[in-house]
């Protein structure tokens, strides 16, 4: 494989610029690969004390410095961004380099500080942060350019649009026995695909010492069905989530579910969609309601704390 690099340009985070080859071809795109993926050249950003830490490595090697890391990700066609030590391996003058084949943008969770890492990443548009509400940029580094991917009830280049609308104005609370459900009216009339409930405080206790924001954390219980919070409607019958998502079989157990992504304690509660949206009416009533409580299953053990939410409904 013939190696056709041109030129390296390596721009720090203090704004120097470093370039180190012989040849420097001024562009205004920061990776070019030629038709066989081969690069010609590729602006770097240095993170000092971080590290993209995911699994998928393309290669993890030995170099002699910084540059020869460099080189290998800019010939290497799925490589985006590379880990290198910060300090050379016992006995020897070489340093671990780890190509990876995505960037923090695409994973901003897994970018954390280290003490044994620089971070280097093709210069970015992403690193403007131009994707709102939480939406994920992933870099078109060949065409200088980027996409927004949004998270749920959110749409736009930017995911600027909102699709959530906020149903109560102050916090709703609902415990985990004596009927101390919790309820809101809607404010607006239209068709709704689902609910999210945002966490502000308080607690519910399923058991002596088991509390948690939304179910239960019981020792015992299955680790993928221990959610318990559940919207109803002013009959107090279940609307969401749907059946699909319960534990299936064991007594009182079975009253909780699971959902993607979803822990007891995460600081909001997405349920899943209705099948067809729901028909909501202005002021129509809707319950919260702690599954133990609502079934009336397992709860003699129950506390008396409460979990304090604000609703929020996706209209579509
Ligand atoms: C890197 O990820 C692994 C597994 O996902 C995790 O165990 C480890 O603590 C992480 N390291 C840092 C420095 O965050
Ligand atoms: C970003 O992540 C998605 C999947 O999560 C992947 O398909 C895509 O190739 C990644 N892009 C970059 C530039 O890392
Ligand atoms: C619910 O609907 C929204 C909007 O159509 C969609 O983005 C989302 O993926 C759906 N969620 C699930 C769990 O299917
Ligand atoms: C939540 O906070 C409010 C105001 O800070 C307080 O009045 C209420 O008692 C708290 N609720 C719970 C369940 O902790
Ligand atoms: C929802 O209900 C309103 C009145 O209750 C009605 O006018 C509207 O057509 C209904 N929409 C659907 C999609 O059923």
């Amino acid at each position: 494989m013939q190696r056709r690099i041109v030129a390296v340009c390596i721009a720090f985070a203090f704004a120097a610029v470093v370039t180190l080859t012989k040849q420097h071809t001024q562009s205004t795109n920061v990776l070019k690969r030629d038709n066989y993926e081969h690069a010609n050249y590729g602006n770097f950003k240095g993170f000092f004390n971080y590290a993209l830490n995911i699994s998928n490595r393309l290669a993890s090697l030995n170099v002699k410095n910084f540059a020869e890391c460099s080189l290998e990700c800019i010939i290497n066609a799925a490589c985006y961004s590379f880990n290198i030590a910060i300090w050379s391996l016992k006995n020897s003058n070489s340093f671990a380099c780890h190509l990876l084949a995505s960037d923090k943008y695409n994973h901003s969770s897994k970018f954390v500080p280290s003490q044994e890492f620089h971070h280097y990443a093709f210069v970015s548009p992403c690193e403007s942060s131009p994707c709102k509400n939480n939406g994920r940029c992933v870099s078109l580094y060949k065409e200088n350019s980027y996409v927004c991917l949004c998270g749920d009830g959110f749409s736009g280049i930017y995911c600027e649009i909102d699709h959530w609308k906020q149903m109560t104005t102050s916090p709703v609370c609902f415990g985990a026995s004596a009927d101390s459900f919790g309820r809101f009216v809607a404010p607006i009339a239209g068709d709704l695909l689902t609910f999210k409930l945002i966490y502000q405080n308080g607690s519910v206790e399923c058991a002596a010492g088991s509390s948690s924001h939304w179910g239960c954390t019981y020792p015992e219980m299955a680790q993928d069905h221990r959610l318990g919070t559940i919207i109803t409607n002013s009959q107090s019958v279940r609307l969401l989530p749907k059946d699909y998502y319960f534990l299936k079989g064991v007594p009182c157990r079975s009253h909780f579910y699971g959902l993607p992504g979803q822990t007891v304690d995460s600081p909001e509660l997405l349920f899943d969609n209705f099948s067809t949206p729901l028909n909501v009416s202005l002021g129509e009533e809707f319950q919260i309601w702690f599954t133990e409580d609502l079934y009336k299953c397992g709860y003699a053990d129950n506390g008396l704390g409460k979990t304090c939410v604000l609703v929020f409904g996706l209209f579509v």
